[in-house]
């Protein structure tokens, strides 16, 4: 990875590390607290930290900011945790698991508010901008996730929607982080936009990476369980895919493991449609789909009012995260 992007994410693990959440009731603040120390990338509060460097040449501007993207990425984890029924993320036991699903809703509530008050740190000329835009994200997160769950059950799912779905639950975040950092350094109105565009096109190559490796990911680096998606008729790419491309036997047989009522062998289910995802080239699309997503993010990069060399540092974080193992 750039250094310059190391950079922003040591400043930020430094930020993170001196937030206090010794306060009472610690039941309440104990699941907080575990969740922002099992690590995670960091990759929201990094862009936004970096975009604001790149116009004000200070990270440090954007950084109650970019604790408040953070805490709220957190925070829609714990939610979605207990939505997926997920039992580990970031290799640990996920805080529903640890403790139990109110604690996952209460502590998770806390922490939306705790975002709320960092992102109003912000000085008070952009208060009103900025506010305006992490509400639209926020509730963009909660369309793209409800989406998400009524795909579940749903077996006309188009890959349309579904990059709907996705720009909706995770790119729009991502995209917002950048455009948030570049409005507080003072970046032109064009170049946040840009920005914005670029994060779009990341998130959802970032998304359809993250598909990808529920799938085919090795448990210990991804940090989450494999066939998770699988196991809840997750209507990701790769499924889609290969719905509409597998014939004859094959194709029967992926309806009926999508179809089950109930499934005894949760392993085999997974093994049958993995294989199936190989047989009928789905990996292979999903790869191609994330490779165009991350060409169109590159298009928007190099569009920037900015030098050549951060430019760069942009291009080669997608093609970093395009090909990113955990
Ligand atoms: C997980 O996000 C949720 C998705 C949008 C795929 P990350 O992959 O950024 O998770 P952490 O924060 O690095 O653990
Ligand atoms: C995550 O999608 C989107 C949000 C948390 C908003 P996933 O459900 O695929 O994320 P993981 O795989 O659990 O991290
Ligand atoms: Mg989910
Ligand atoms: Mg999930
Ligand atoms: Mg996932």
């Amino acid at each position: 990875m750039d250094p310059k992007v190391k950079e922003q994410i040591a400043l930020i693990e430094n930020a993170l590390s001196r937030l206090n959440w010794k306060d009472n009731p610690q039941s309440l603040y104990d699941p907080i607290e575990y969740v922002l120390s099992l690590g995670g990338k960091r990759i929201r509060p990094a862009l936004c930290t970096l975009a604001c460097e790149f116009y004000s040449g200070d990270a440090e501007k954007a950084m109650s900011a970019a604790l408040g993207l953070e805490i709220f990425h957190n925070f829609t984890l714990l939610h979605d945790d207990i939505m997926d029924r997920a039992d580990t993320r970031r290799g640990q036991a996920t805080v529903h698991k640890k403790w139990n699903d109110n604690a996952a809703i209460l502590s998770g509530d806390a922490m939306l508010i705790c975002a709320y008050q960092h992102m109003s740190q912000v000085e008070n000329h952009l208060l009103s901008n900025i506010m305006t835009l992490f509400s639209k994200v926020a509730l963009e997160v909660c369309k793209g996730q409800q989406l998400d769950m009524s795909f579940e059950t749903r077996d006309n799912v188009t890959v349309d929607e579904y990059i709907e779905m996705i720009r909706l639950k995770t790119a729009v975040l991502l995209a917002t982080s950048l455009e948030i950092g570049a409005i507080i350094g003072g970046a032109p109105s064009s170049d946040s936009d840009l920005l914005y565009n670029y994060g779009i096109n990341l998130g959802l190559a970032f998304q359809l990476r993250d598909d990808y490796l529920d799938a085919f990911g090795d448990p210990k680096e991804f940090g989450k369980q494999i066939g998770g998606d699988i196991k809840c008729n997750k209507k990701t790419f790769l499924l889609l895919n290969a719905l509409k491309t597998a014939e004859g036997a094959t194709a029967e047989n992926l309806r009926n493991w999508i179809n089950a009522n109930e499934v005894n062998d949760e392993k085999a289910k997974i093994q049958a449609v993995l294989d199936i995802y190989r047989e009928t080239g789905a990996d292979k699309r999903c790869e191609e789909a994330i490779q165009d997503f991350f060409e169109k993010s590159v298009v928007c990069a190099k569009s920037l009012q900015l030098p050549e060399y951060k430019k760069d540092i942009l291009i080669n974080l997608a093609y970093h995260l395009m090909g990113r193992k955990k």
